[in-house]
């Protein structure tokens, strides 16, 4: 089944935050950020802005009423700051004028002196500095210190990632209208409306059930909307709340580079350890997170760095260490694989430099370590493991060895122009780490004509969690897809919701529509019985139409909902799932705290135009584990979405703040994404089909983040592809590999 908003997404029509008509009088912010990046304030000066005709008011601190705190995990960040300001972009005072541009401008005139403290950016420095935004864990498996005693081969070394911009193509925002009764409705860009609505209530001080949360869909999220989006729509409710106006405000695209939070950056020590067989018997490893100036998401993006620190391999001893560093830079957030891509990446680059110390394919340390059912993760669960299985498919169905001597022989036929390859598996939990996050509810409506209405807590992004959700309603009640509405995401009908992230929206909000679904038919058979005068357990619905004892009766689920609504029959139902089964002790870090993983691997291959220092992806093959698929045109879009993604954040996409903190990368002149012209000229999907049991919606695995960590895999061919140009080529793993760097190191040496 095709994405039910493609219709309405080609014609222009699907209604996005900007679409909303606006209420007459409505009024728009724009935030005054800070222009430095850590120190005290000691003037701010709104005169000349205040003066300016067009504008309403200028907020500031002063006029929260309730916490000036919108801190998720840590309460350790102000709606508004109060004296002292920690990152450039920092929210100091909300303007709000009758027009954007008006409210721009005012922007422009506010001054402030502010006394410079020393600006960290390295969260390395940050660490020194004893600048933690939680206590360091570590996550332990067997004895690493014994067991590098035995090991034939050891080796050390250092790998970073960078940050990544969401650039989601809607920009965060939030249009906030006053309501009877002191209420005020907020319709936000959000992937968590009740985070909206809870933070909201907070800096309001007023309880949370005046606050109404909608949100339709988002323009993308990509995890920048997990938590950030909270803020904007705060300032909205604020100024509602004091002005008793309708309040838009939506982000200037060089005001959300600058002011929001982007993938946390990392920079890791790794040591390996090896037995004469390949087997890794130990694997140490630090992770240095640059968490930002707030703990945001950061504790918990850092907490899936541990869980995934060995990707899809077994390792018998493991110590992982991580910080969160707290740094002058705005609060680093989710972004698509939370953490989980940053672990991933070291061991990978482990591997690599083991690789190339011993002469040989990291493939043959790879596939010799891959996790198999039963062993453990260093976190205490049990692999029910795809791994061998993905990559066995990889190998022969794309025929690696013919894709191995090609490249061979390009490489011996060509001097300036260089290929190279790799293997990427994947192995990703799904749930939120936070167990109690893991339920969800939704409310599910037949009407006396026979439609049906669905209300979830997931938020459609683009991902198709409304397609499957109408699915799913789809299959229990057996009627035409055309029957069923998903409505926006709403707090006034779904309360409580956990935010749409963790690629656990598809499970959790299936499972409760499924319950929910599930109760109405049992009711709605129980009529058709009464009327058909027969057992309840031999009625079926299959297609709109009405079956006793395999017969087809002469009632349609049209006639037989408005039977059962004359008869007085309840057809309404709330559902609501708690994922069974998951539990996690973090005084000891052991437990099951996911549901299932979901496993994977690709093979990349790159050419390098030695000269230049470009390059292409010539191919992504992959095999992906998606359980049985429930929509394999949604899922493909996932992966290809996925894929690309995660290529952008190993290659070009390149965030650079100077040293003072400031964002130069502030713009899509200075920061490059993917576009058409750098997605892989082939881009090969195998869906595995995995029989087991597994506790996913329909079996059908979750699909949103994996993907794309298939992506890392462009950083180790383009790795190779140098080293086959220039085998004593000194590169180190510093991702992203732009084109500047891979010039850098075709020529560089460690000689
Ligand atoms: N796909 C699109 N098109 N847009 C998005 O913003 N977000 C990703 C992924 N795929 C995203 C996306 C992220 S970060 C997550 S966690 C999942 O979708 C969330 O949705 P799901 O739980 O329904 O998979
Ligand atoms: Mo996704 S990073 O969990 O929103």
């Amino acid at each position: 089944m095709r994405n039910i908003d493609s219709y309405t997404h080609t014609r222009g029509e699907s209604v996005y935050l900007d679409d909303i008509p606006l209420t007459a009088g409505t009024l728009f912010g724009a935030v005054y950020g800070s222009p430095v990046a850590h120190g005290k304030i000691l003037k701010l000066d709104l005169s000349e802005a205040e003066a300016m005709e067009e504008v309403v008011r200028i907020f500031t601190y002063r006029d929260i009423p309730g916490k000036n705190q919108i801190g998720g995990i840590v309460p350790d960040e102000p709606l508004l700051a109060e004296d002292e300001v920690h990152y450039n972009g920092m929210p100091v005072a909300l303007v709000v004028a009758t027009s954007v541009e008006a409210a721009q401008s005012a922007v422009k005139k506010i001054k402030i002196e502010v006394e410079q403290h020393t600006v960290v950016t390295d969260p390395r420095i940050a660490q020194k500095n004893g600048s933690l935004l939680v206590p360091p864990r570590t996550f332990k498996l067997g004895d690493t210190q014994k067991a590098f005693e035995s090991c034939a081969h050891i080796f050390e070394g250092i790998a970073e990632t960078n940050g990544q911009e969401h650039l989601y193509i809607e920009t965060q925002g939030a249009y906030a209208l006053p309501a009877e009764n002191a209420a005020i409705k907020v319709y936000s860009s959000t992937q968590g409306p009740t985070a909206v609505q809870r933070h909201m209530a907070d800096v309001l001080g007023i309880p949370m059930h005046r606050i109404e949360v909608d949100v339709t869909r988002l323009g993308g999220g990509f995890g920048g909307k997990e938590d950030q989006a909270t803020s904007w729509a705060i300032f909205c409710g604020l100024a509602t709340y004091h002005l008793k106006k309708p309040v838009k405000y939506c982000l200037h695209r060089m005001e959300d580079m600058r002011m929001t939070g982007k993938r946390n950056p990392y920079s890791s020590d790794f040591k390996i350890g090896l037995d004469k067989d390949l087997k890794i018997i130990a694997y140490e490893v630090t992770f240095f997170q640059n968490a930002g100036a707030a703990a945001d998401l950061s504790p918990a993006v850092l907490e899936r760095t541990l869980f995934h620190c060995t990707n899809s391999y077994f390792v018998p001893n493991v110590k992982a260490t991580a910080y969160s560093c707290r740094t002058n830079l705005p609060p680093n957030t989710a972004f698509r694989g939370f953490g989980g891509p940053q672990g991933m990446f070291v061991i990978e680059a482990a591997i690599a430099k083991a690789a190339e110390g011993l002469g040989i394919a990291a493939s043959e340390i790879q596939k010799k370590n891959l996790i198999q059912t039963g062993e453990e993760f260093s976190y205490g669960q049990k692999a029910e493991s795809e791994a061998i299985v993905c990559w066995e498919k990889v190998q022969s169905l794309y025929d690696v060895e013919k894709i191995k001597s090609e490249i061979n022989a390009f490489n011996t036929s060509n001097t300036l122009y260089k290929k190279g390859m790799s293997f990427m598996p994947i192995c990703f939990g799904i749930s939120f780490t936070k167990i109690l996050m893991n339920q969800a509810r939704a409310l599910v409506h037949v009407y006396t004509d026979g439609s049906v209405s669905i209300s979830t807590g997931a938020v459609e992004m683009g991902q198709g969690v409304n397609t499957k959700m109408l699915q799913v309603a789809a299959a229990i009640f057996s009627i035409s897809p055309n029957k069923i509405k998903v409505n926006s995401t709403n707090t006034y009908r779904i309360a409580n919701t956990s935010p749409t992230a963790a690629s656990a929206a598809a499970d959790l909000n299936g499972k409760a529509v499924q319950i929910a679904c599930e109760k109405i038919l049992e009711r709605i058979k129980a009529v058709a019985a009464e009327i058909l005068k027969c057992g309840s357990s031999v009625i079926e619905i299959n297609g709109e139409k009405i079956y006793a004892n395999k017969e087809v009766a002469d009632l349609s689920w049209d006639q037989l909902v408005m039977a059962a609504y004359l008869k007085r029959v309840n057809l309404s139902e709330h559902g609501h799932y708690a994922t069974p089964g998951i539990h996690f002790d973090n005084t000891i870090e052991k437990g099951h705290p996911f549901a299932y993983h979901v496993y994977g691997t690709a093979i990349t291959t790159v050419t390098i135009d030695c000269l230049r220092g470009t390059y292409e992806v010539d191919a992504v093959k992959l095999v992906h584990d998606f359980g049985t698929t429930m929509n394999a045109i949604v899922d493909k879009g996932q992966i290809e979405g996925g894929v690309v993604q995660g290529i952008g954040w190993m290659t070009m996409e390149e965030i650079v703040y100077d040293a003072e903190g400031r964002l130069r990368s502030n713009a899509l002149s200075t920061y490059k994404v993917p576009d058409i012209y750098s997605v892989p000229k082939e881009l090969n999907i195998h869906y595995l089909e995995t029989l087991n049991d597994n506790l996913a919606i329909f079996r059908s695995k979750a699909v949103g983040e994996p993907p794309l960590m298939y992506g890392i895999g462009t950083y180790f061919a383009l790795r190779n592809a140098i080293k086959a140009f220039n085998p004593n080529s000194n590169i180190g793993f510093f991702a992203p590999m732009t084109p500047e760097k891979l010039l850098m190191g075709l020529y560089s040496s460690t000689k």
